[in-house]
């Protein structure tokens, strides 16, 4: 007999013998209850998952690596009985969530309850579930605010737990390097301080609910175009101080259950089966202590995909799919060795361990009702902290005094646009499907007369420019609404489509008071940004998007989002004018080379003097802030930064203090760029006053990773700190010399 397949006998002993004392305690139970290690709160994640181990069957074990996607109710039956058991097939079709993403078997026996897995970061996605959507991911990016995000997964979470789901596939961090990326939208922006602070503060509002969130797509997954099969090309020192910084930061701050490894290939490895992704990075040098699940359809192997760092085949369905990790691709890879049978305990144990370390064992999920109105109201709130007011010459907004509106074009007498793929939630309501794409029913033309009821306002499609802009001559301002649509499953283009552009310019001659309002997944090009005088980039601003959108547009609220992506200025601008793999059939083999390294969004823009057309980090008020007294001083490595925001308009209002650090020679100190985003905070102030802020900048944000010594390290030198309220709109600026400092990037805290 071979090692494993003697261990695995013996492990199988082991288990009946364990079987029969369970049974046996059981028996005694009538008296006196049994005491099970993992059911024992007081014990750690770590010892409980330990003890569910120790008490498992191989059988058992094998249920928690391998998942089933949602369509596995309809045809897990065609799949053959040797692959999944009839026992399996019949406990999977009665216990997944009808219309959700997916489905792992748990282990009734010892209490391990299934993995009920729902899609996104916007909200419960199941298509027969009515849930709240919040505005997108890139839109709550824009609120510069950890406490947005959090309050979101806090709700959507609730919605997951209420609806019997305990695993959120949530935590899109995938930093914007292509500005076309068709899922930019469910991601938190380019720059990994902003994104990994947003998604962790989301991660731990879902998580909050007692359930797993899955931090995704890990990594480098930039564009959706041969996302199958893209082999992305990058540097460790590129993606250890951008990509996987933002995963580090979020991570350290949300701690999700899972990471969700992608499709893509990256250095010539696939995502989920990468050993320096999965293996050396997130396990060994970050220490994650959770497990790793597939992206669905994203794994190839099994031993391969195993030993280097996948925890779990997720979403396995079924006619089409290769069972790499059914059981008995399994059974033969630890009989043959490929597969240690350490490595499958670490599998499980990781598995277990974010399912005790969550609370998702002690605290099951159940359907329990939903409040919709206090979940709209969440949403919201999210929503108005986060449109971004990028434009409003001659102060027309808020809108004052108006008595006749010209409302034009983007469905906006119907609802707002939403995301596509599978993070398009079904609303509360129901979704407006118009020309295949998803509104969600909020309309911002009925939230205007709302908030407007004495006001005149007439609504034109804007099919026809000549209509819609004879329309708004009429009028004493023209609102026009533009939408453009990204979904998962291919990129999109920056140029808006349709006759958008011409009826915004037919609109703009017509009526010199034009305010555009934009609803898209990402940047857009805007030929006409200089014929109007307002513009609000909304995003897609989710299930209350309407009323966010008016109460903004008539100063109920003031408007405090800042750009969390730069919108370029021309697609020559871009560090890939042409989207590799755009065009060709899916799946064909495509290569890409990152060769901007970690130079994304600003910092490429920077480090190329090349102006975009708004900035990142740019974003207006009603009212006006003047930072003071700007001082520095080093704690430990990191510079904690202290500075006074002062309200010197006339209306409350929040600011956002963004920091940027800079060598003072950043190409002598190896930086890929000339300015990093160090720090932000967001503040509320009535007018005339003022607040001391503290901000800290983190090291790894002043310095370079160096791959040879897996290092980061602080070049000594004079650092410029600048603090202003955009990228391109520094205020103030002070100075500091930092010492020289290196230190391991493996479980290196900062500190
Ligand atoms: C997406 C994931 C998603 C999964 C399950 C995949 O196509 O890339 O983000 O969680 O489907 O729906």
């Amino acid at each position: 007999m071979t090692r494993s397949l003697a261990l695995i006998a013996t492990a199988l002993l082991l288990n009946s013998a364990q079987q029969a004392a369970t049974a046996q305690a059981a028996s005694r139970s009538a008296t006196r209850p049994i005491y099970h290690a993992w059911l024992d709160p007081k014990l750690s994640p770590d010892e409980r998952a330990r003890a569910a181990l120790a008490a498992m069957t191989l059988d058992e074990k094998l249920r928690l690596v391998f998942g089933f996607s949602d369509q596995a109710l309809t045809d897990v039956g065609k799949v053959p009985d040797e692959i999944v058991s009839p026992e399996l097939k019949n406990y999977v079709v009665t216990h997944l969530v009808k219309g959700s993403a997916g489905f792992v078997p748990g282990v009734p026996r010892l209490g391990i309850p299934d993995q009920t897995q729902t899609d996104a970061s916007m909200g419960v996605r199941n298509s027969f579930i009515p849930s709240t959507a919040l505005p997108s991911s890139l839109a709550t990016a824009a609120s510069f605010d950890a406490a947005v995000p959090r309050a979101g997964g806090r709700m959507i979470g609730a919605e997951a737990r209420a609806t019997r789901h305990n695993t959120m596939l949530s935590g899109g961090i995938n930093l914007a390097r292509e500005p076309r990326n068709g899922r930019n939208f469910e991601y938190a922006g380019e720059d990994p301080l902003l994104a990994g602070t947003m998604v962790g503060a989301l991660i731990d509002g879902i998580q909050s609910n007692r359930i797993i969130s899955t931090i995704k797509h890990y990594a480098v997954n930039d564009q959706e175009s041969q996302r199958t099969t893209l082999d992305v090309t990058v540097s460790a020192e590129a993606m250890r101080q951008s990509d996987l910084l933002a995963f580090e930061f979020a991570i350290e701050q949300g701690n999700p259950g899972s990471v969700m490894c992608s499709y893509n290939l990256i250095n010539g490895r696939w995502g989920c089966e990468n050993d320096y992704l999965l293996n050396t990075v997130l396990k060994h040098d970050w220490g994650y202590k959770g497990f790793v699940m597939s992206d669905w359809g994203a794994v190839h192997s099994t031993a391969p995909a195993a030993n280097n760092g996948l925890d779990q085949f997720t979403g396995f369905c079924c006619a089409a799919d290769k069972p790499w990790f059914g059981p008995p691709a399994m059974k033969a890879a630890l009989q043959s060795g490929a597969i240690s049978e350490q490595r499958l305990d670490d599998m499980v144990q990781r598995i277990l361990w974010a399912l005790f370390d969550s609370g998702a064992v002690d605290d099951p999920v159940k359907v329990t009702p939903i409040d919709y109105a206090a979940n709209a109201a969440v949403a919201q709130k999210a929503a108005e902290e986060s449109l971004v007011l990028l434009k409003n010459d001659g102060d027309l907004l808020p809108l004052r005094g108006v008595k006749t509106i010209a409302v034009i074009g983007g469905n906006a007498d119907k609802g707002v646009m939403a995301g596509g793929g599978s993070s398009d939630v079904t609303p509360v309501g129901g979704a407006i499907m118009i020309e295949q794409h998803t509104f969600l029913p909020s309309p911002p033309l009925a939230a205007l007369k709302q908030e407007l009821p004495r006001t005149r306002i007439d609504f034109d499609s804007g099919a026809d420019p000549a209509a819609a802009a004879a329309l708004a001559a009429k009028a004493d301002v023209a609102i026009v609404f533009v939408t453009q649509h990204d979904s998962e499953g291919y990129d999109g283009s920056l140029n808006l489509s349709g006759n958008q552009d011409a009826l915004v310019a037919a609109v703009a001659a017509a009526n010199p008071k034009t305010v555009v309002v934009v609803e898209s997944g990402g940047a857009i090009f805007m030929p006409w940004g200089g014929q109007v005088p307002a513009i609000l980039e909304a995003f897609y601003p989710g299930i209350r998007g309407g009323p966010a959108i008016a109460r903004i547009l008539t100063g109920k609220v003031n408007p405090s989002g800042h750009l969390p992506i730069s919108f370029p200025a021309s697609t020559e601008q871009l560090a890939h004018p042409q989207i590799a793999g755009l065009g060709p059939p899916g799946e064909t083999p495509t290569a890409v080379t990152y060769d901007e390294g970690a130079a994304i969004g600003y910092k490429w823009h920077d480090a190329k003097g090349t102006r975009p057309l708004w900035a990142f980090g740019h974003g207006l008020s009603y009212t006006s802030f003047a930072l003071s007294e700007l001082t520095a001083r080093l704690e430990g490595k990191a510079i904690k930064l202290s500075i006074t925001i002062g309200n010197t308009g006339k209306r409350t209002g929040k600011s956002v203090a963004q920091a940027y650090v800079a060598p003072a020679d950043w190409q002598k100190a190896g930086w890929e760029a000339p300015r990093r985003l160090g720090a932000f905070a967001k503040a509320e102030l009535k007018p005339g006053k003022s607040q001391r802020i503290e901000m800290v900048v983190d090291p790894r944000l002043l310095a370079t990773y160096e791959a040879a010594h897996n290092s980061w390290r602080i070049k000594a030198g004079t650092y410029r700190l600048t603090v202003g309220d955009a990228s391109d709109a520094p205020m103030l600026t002070t100075e500091i010399a930092l010492p020289a400092s290196i230190w391991s990037a493996s479980n290196g805290r900062a500190q």
